[in-house]
């Protein structure tokens, strides 16, 4: 069971982002990682077509022997994962927006979040979002159109930077001292948010709390691979190959599958 693959899906390339942080702590595990390209965004899609792709990217990376899932992907855990830990008989590892941190340690009072539209109008958004904002004001943005340029490649385009302009100009005016990345794509836009935004605003995305957990699943499970062998890590995609592997730092062989 240790040595079988952890499963990584995401909407499209974004999802690369929580790999490297699994990547970098737990170096033994082999994995597998299913970018669905062809059908970014999700977060323009309703939440029935968020989780019919869910149980899709879950079957593909369950035939494939995976031990465990990640759901590398905001939108399709606050819609979808309650459906998936209730279907399958594997761990899944979702990924949600970090209020919590932010909110707690605000000083001005004013966090911004930049997430899709499917996560900003979910239930479990909002449940966490008024569980913990206390009296912090969160000042939300979809991020519409961000998706599209990154799967794209377009992450650092001037179309990129005039978008995160327009969405981050409320923030700032606010004077949020955090900002919250809700999209795994997003922390590939942090050399424009850092050149934007004021220096004194941190942002927080949840990448390294997903590694984090995972870990900690997989010692309590007892699954984890103490193997020292190299691991073996394998990316699909249905969409460009090559903007995948530019995203991966040219580290990794990409494959098209059609799924
Ligand atoms: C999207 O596909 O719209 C973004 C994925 C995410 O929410 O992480």
């Amino acid at each position: 069971m240790s040595k079988q693959p952890i499963g990584i899906f995401d909407s499209g390339v974004g999802g690369t982002s929580v790999f490297k942080e699994i990547e970098a702590l737990l170096p033994n595990e082999n994995t597998i990682y299913l970018a669905d390209s062809a059908n970014a965004p999700y977060g323009d899609k309703s939440a029935e077509d968020i989780l019919k792709l869910s149980i899709k990217n879950t079957e593909l990376l369950l035939s494939k022997n995976c031990k465990l899932i990640v759901v590398a992907c905001n939108t399709a855990t606050t819609n979808a994962i309650t459906t998936l830990r209730a279907s399958y008989n594997v761990p899944f590892i979702g990924i949600e927006p970090a209020i919590k941190p932010a909110s707690l340690n605000s000083k001005t009072k004013a966090v911004g979040i930049l997430a899709t539209k499917g996560t900003l109008s979910s239930e479990l958004f909002h449940n966490t979002t008024n569980l913990y904002k206390n009296d912090v004001q969160v000042i939300e943005q979809i991020g519409e159109g961000i998706v599209p340029l990154i799967e794209a490649g377009k992450t650092l385009s001037r179309d990129m930077r005039a978008l995160l302009t327009t969405y981050l100009k409320p923030m700032i005016d606010a004077n949020i001292d955090y900002l919250v990345l809700g999209c795994t794509h997003y922390p590939y836009l942090l050399p424009l948010l850092l050149d934007i935004l004021p220096n004194h605003v941190k942002i927080i995305d949840s990448g390294e709390a997903v590694a984090r957990q995972t870990k900690t699943i997989l010692e309590t499970q007892h699954i984890i691979n103490t193997q020292p062998k190299p691991a073996s890590h394998k990316f699909y995609t249905n969409g460009n190959t090559e903007v995948m592997h530019f995203l991966l730092n040219n580290k990794y062989a990409v494959e098209y599958l059609r799924f």
